[in-house]
């Protein structure tokens, strides 16, 4: 920003001398359907395209229904023929998103000419000189890049996760599973963490809209799993439930619950369609007593959810409480001494809702330690 390279504006007019504008808006859920919201998308077309120049390139980079680069290159040439749009999806995980924008796994480019491929490995010249993959595709293809990679993830997930439903009905271990089946290189080890399942502001949605597009385009029938991979992931949450229940003698009412962690994942104060927050409150509607902890997210948890109980410490989170769950593996957790924790709560009881505690540490201190997959050793 000092150099005067960096500016920030609300001001659109400020766009004609640009030879390169980016469109990274939103697409969350549409309420009450599958499909993506597109009017942010949209919108930033509208207010892009009177002010791009003769050859410049408008670059959409927002995760897409399979065909929106096609409809927008339309209607960007209706307003501005001699400019050109390109489709360029990211794959920037929350918490990492510096990270990946500086050392990306691959760069994705969906174009209809040379001259806008161009244009591009000008934009990315320092990444193509460091040899990162470069990949050029039509607008279709670079759309699908993005939901197929995001699809693969949260089966993954769901995977695993349907392997500790199995693993629980037939007294086995997942955290063993996973790690024998990790070491096979075509299967590898990342995404195979059993727990509460996926949340976020991408996985779930992405999956939905995918689904309801395929549906449009008459392709229902090749991503009917991906229904599944939303069921197993929301079934993962009840069995939660489930687990807390058993060890309560089914009866939630005054039940003082310690809940650790709110974000979607560690490291992100992010409580989006967060698996943590949507247990906590549905124990909570059960008429539990629910106080909620978390290094980051409290204040994006309470704006969603009011009615919960906030603990700005472990301490105060845990103390007195007929249980502890644990829900978003941040690294504090991990490091808790399970013999000083014991001394604050009523019930030495602790659900591993993300298999990340050290369970020998636990039950040496004398906890009853459940987690999802996992045999209940006392
Ligand atoms: C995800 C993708 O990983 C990015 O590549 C993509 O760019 C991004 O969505 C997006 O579409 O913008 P993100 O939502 O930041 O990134 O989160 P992930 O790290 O993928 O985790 C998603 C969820 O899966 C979290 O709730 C996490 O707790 C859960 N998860 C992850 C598991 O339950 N088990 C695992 O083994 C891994």
């Amino acid at each position: 920003m000092k150099s005067g390279r960096l500016v920030f504006t609300t001001d659109f007019a400020a766009l004609k001398d640009c030879d390169v504008h980016f469109i990274c808006v939103g697409t969350p859920q549409t309420k009450g359907s599958l499909a993506a919201d597109m009017t942010y998308v949209n919108a930033a077309l509208d207010a892009v395209a009177p002010h791009a120049k003769p050859g410049s390139l408008v670059v959409g980079k927002s995760t897409v229904p399979v065909g929106t680069a096609q409809r927008l290159h339309d209607r960007l040439k209706k307003v501005s023929p001699q400019a050109d749009l390109a489709w360029n999806p990211e794959f920037l995980r929350e918490g990492f998103a510096v990270e990946d924008t500086l050392r990306p796994n691959r760069l994705v480019v969906g174009v209809t000419n040379d001259s806008s491929e161009n244009i591009l490995k000008e934009v990315y010249k320092d990444l193509l000189a460091a040899n990162i993959p470069w990949i050029r595709a039509d607008l279709p293809t670079a759309e699908l890049v993005k939901v197929a990679a995001n699809s693969f993830l949260a089966t993954k997930i769901s995977f695993i996760n349907a392997m500790a439903e199995v693993c629980e009905a037939a007294n086995g271990d997942v955290t063993v599973l996973a790690q024998a089946i990790g070491h096979d290189p075509r299967i590898g080890s990342r995404f195979l963490q059993a727990g509460i399942g996926f949340g976020g502001g991408c996985l779930p949605k992405d999956i939905r809209a995918f689904m309801a597009r395929a549906d449009e385009l008459g392709a229902r029938q090749a991503l009917e799993f991906l229904r599944e991979i939303d069921s197993i992931n929301l079934r993962a949450r009840q069995r939660m439930i489930e687990l807390v229940r058993a060890d309560l003698s089914e009866d939630l009412k005054g039940k003082k619950i310690a809940v650790l962690g709110a974000a979607f994942k560690p490291d992100s104060d992010d409580v989006r369609d967060s698996p943590a927050l949507d247990i906590a409150s549905q124990i909570h509607s059960a008429g539990a007593d629910v106080i909620v902890h978390d290094p980051k997210a409290i204040e994006n948890a309470r704006a969603r959810f009011p009615r919960l109980g906030f603990a700005q410490s472990i301490e105060e989170c845990v103390k007195d409480a007929d249980l502890v769950l644990h829900l978003t593996e941040w690294k504090e957790y991990r490091a808790l001494d399970p013999v000083a924790v014991k001394k604050l709560v009523k019930n030495a009881i602790v659900i591993d809702g993300r298999n990340h505690l050290d369970r020998e540490k636990w039950l040496a201190a004398g906890w009853k330690f459940r987690a999802l997959g996992r045999t209940h050793h006392n």
